[in-house]
């Protein structure tokens, strides 16, 4: 009974993207991000190098598929699709919530599809952080989740605002970041701890840095809203109350530029991913130059995988990493460490958040870049 809720659910979520408008009202921020100009890049544009290492694994660029999907018939065929693309053009890839296959290990093929189809791809398991909490998922579950997939890395998915607003939501977050410290010490792969659409601040990635997690994945607000997503369900269940808190909270959280820039300056030791409404290789060049290692990128690649078409979603990608060579041709930065140098402008609305909150931006708008 519980299999089968976890299950629609899946589908639910997946027809709900693909049909409705999820995405946020509020901006990603990336508008009021400006690189400087180089008239004499002293580069070749064809000479560009995208390659990076995350996680002490080889990408051809920095890019992650977020995690969609998993646990439900059609989510094999999208798993594989994004499986051929990610193995393809040399990308990580993360797979959706896989409490699903725990609790019905018949839908283990859904994930493990994705393994058997990219062999060499970074990929990342995933779990929610209440089922940690409720004793679903210890370390023996983990470890299972990890294998189903063999897996590069585990991420914890922090979804507080969704559950909140879900009719079935799990909204007892007592305890996680011990449950995680604990699990960081169980594990021997990386853990990456991972908003799904309110972006995570300073404070919350200083606990999570000390509780021992490798990564984090800032999902901040400008893309998919989880709440958007539970306000067309409450609708098609007829459940006003819910529907009216989760239009209240459609655009809940972070910016993604001022979550990527609070994480950077309150970390040292963890790798941060930058996510939520990444739509272009320029956000993906402005994402990295505020300080992030890599960026995670989803719904665009939804529509594309749910047809089965691994070229179409191939093109997305191949497209977005030459606007990214594009955008650090113009600054003069031939691979991506320079992007960390290089300078930029931080104006409008993330300006002002980040001096609010104690953060010098000047010191971008500073950097002298010399190759
Ligand atoms: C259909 C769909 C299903 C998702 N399921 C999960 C999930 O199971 N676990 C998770 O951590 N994130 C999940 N996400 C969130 C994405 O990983 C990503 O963080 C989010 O969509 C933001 O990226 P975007 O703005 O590029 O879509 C899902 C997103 C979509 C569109």
């Amino acid at each position: 009974m519980k299999n089968q809720a976890t299950v629609a659910r899946k589908l639910d979520h997946i027809k709900i993207c693909l049909d409705k408008d999820v995405q946020t009202k509020k901006s990603t921020g990336f508008e009021d991000i400006d690189f400087v100009h180089s008239a004499l890049p002293e580069s070749d544009l064809a000479n560009i190098k995208t390659n990076s290492k995350l996680f002490g694994h080889e990408f051809a660029a920095p890019i992650f598929i977020s995690a969609m999907t998993g646990g439900h018939p059609v989510a094999e065929k999208i798993n594989k699709t994004l499986a051929i693309a990610a193995q393809e053009i040399g990308v990580g890839l993360g797979l959706g919530s896989q409490r699903a296959a725990l609790e019905n290990p018949q839908l283990e093929i859904t994930y493990s599809i994705a393994r058997k189809y990219a062999p060499d791809a970074f990929l990342i398991g995933n779990i929610g952080a209440p089922q940690l909490v409720d004793g679903t998922i210890r370390a023996k579950e983990a470890k299972k989740v990890i294998e189903m997939i063999d897996g590069n890395a585990l991420a914890i998915h922090l979804n507080a605002l969704q559950e909140a607003i879900q009719p079935e939501g799990d909204s007892n977050y007592l305890g996680v970041i011990q449950a995680i410290n604990k699990l960081a010490d169980e594990l021997d792969v990386p853990i990456i701890a991972k908003e799904t659409g309110a972006g995570i601040s300073r404070e919350t990635a200083n606990l999570l840095e000390k509780a021992g997690v490798a990564g984090i994945d800032i999902q901040g607000v400008g893309g998919t809203s989880f709440s958007a997503v539970e306000v067309y369900r409450a609708e098609e269940q007829g459940l006003e109350r819910l529907k009216r808190l989760g239009t209240l909270f459609w655009d809940w959280g972070l910016p993604t530029v001022v979550s990527t820039v609070e994480v950077v300056h309150s970390t040292s030791q963890v790798e941060i991913i930058a996510s939520g409404g990444i739509r272009n290789g320029m956000d993906i060049a402005k994402a990295i130059a505020l300080g992030a290692d890599g960026i995670g990128i989803a719904s665009p690649l939804l529509e594309p995988a749910f047809s089965g078409d691994v070229e179409a979603v191939k093109s997305v990608i191949d497209s977005i990493i030459a606007e990214l060579k594009c955008a650090m041709f113009l600054t003069g930065a031939r691979a991506i460490e320079d992007l960390k140098k290089v300078p930029i402008i931080i104006s409008g609305n993330s300006a002002n958040w980040l001096t609010l909150r104690g953060i010098d931006i000047s010191m971008f708008a500073k950097r002298l870049f010399k190759k």
